[in-house]
């Protein structure tokens, strides 16, 4: 299912007529509307030579949380770990970040460009426990295939 997406994928990354803002706002669309358990979904990006994240193109309901401190919550503890981060159940995280009342689980995937961590791939889900290795290795994948535009 998350396989068959990959073209699309490509596709929308690889359409160098549009801006990368657009492009990254056109995938997280795609993911949002394609996925039935993908709720929110969008991009954080280091924020110049801060040690935070700065929310970057997004789909879902607007967030307050537009700037997250390295470390704190599930963003920012990603952006210090450099691996994936996938929760099952959010009320059982102590360092987390409500953006919404609805939110059941979360999965976060860090986007390497030159090996170095410059930010991530956030998605948030009303169903609990949805997540896979399918989706981090479909994360993984997408992440790839944006720090090739970036
Ligand atoms: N829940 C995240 C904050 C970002 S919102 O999900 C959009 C966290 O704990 O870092």
């Amino acid at each position: 299912m998350l396989t068959s997406l990959k073209p699309k994928v490509t596709t929308i990354i690889s359409n160098n007529a549009e801006s990368v803002e657009n492009r990254l706002t056109e995938l997280c669309n795609l993911l949002r509307d394609t996925v039935d358990y993908y709720d929110w979904v969008g991009f954080y990006f280091k924020n110049g030579d801060k040690e935070e994240l700065k929310l970057g193109p997004y789909a879902g309901e607007p967030t307050d949380h537009t700037i997250i401190p390295f470390g704190k919550g599930i963003c920012g503890q990603v952006a210090v770990g450099n691996e994936n981060f996938v929760v099952p159940d959010v009320a059982a995280q102590d360092n987390y970040i409500a953006c919404s009342i609805t939110v059941k689980a979360e999965i976060v995937v860090p986007l390497f460009k030159n090996g170095e961590n410059i930010g991530q791939i956030d998605i948030d889900s009303n169903t609990p426990n949805p997540f896979t290795e399918e989706d981090e290795r479909f994360l993984e994948f997408v992440n790839q295939e944006v720090s090739q535009i970036l």
